[in-house]
């Protein structure tokens, strides 16, 4: 059951890893690129996978159903984000640190304690393929 979230944070490591050769200056028009396309297809496949798990929330507690809202929103304008070419990769950043943050302090432990282990093993089914 804890291997769901460790993987989902190892994920988050993988995304942060990322971002941070993306804002290194260095990098060629043509590496930016390719990093910047890894970015989008590794977010979207963790959101994705994310969200798998939120649907299986079945309580009613007022608290974690805003705070899974509010992730919902954030994915969305995170994926966004990546199809716009002005986007800025320290804010960016700055803003995933902290949905990363709600996730693996808050909604996660949560998650653990509320989502039957049959519900988290379907999921990692999906997540390990
Ligand atoms: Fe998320
Ligand atoms: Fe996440």
């Amino acid at each position: 059951m804890e291997q769901l979230f460790a993987i989902f944070i190892d994920e988050h490591v993988k995304i942060n890893n990322l971002i941070n050769e993306i804002i290194n200056e260095n990098n060629s028009l043509n590496r930016r690129n390719s990093l910047k396309k890894q970015l989008y297809l590794l977010l979207k496949k963790h959101f994705d996978e994310e969200e798998l798990l939120y649907k299986k929330y079945r309580f009613e507690i007022q608290n974690v159903i805003m705070t899974l809202q509010r992730m919902y929103k954030e994915h969305e304008f995170l994926i966004t984000k990546m199809n716009d070419a002005d986007t800025n990769f320290h804010e960016l950043y700055k803003f995933l640190k902290i949905h990363e943050h709600i996730e693996e302090k808050v909604l996660y432990p949560e998650l653990a304690r509320s989502v039957s282990s049959e519900d988290i093993s379907s999921v990692m089914r999906v997540v390990v393929g």
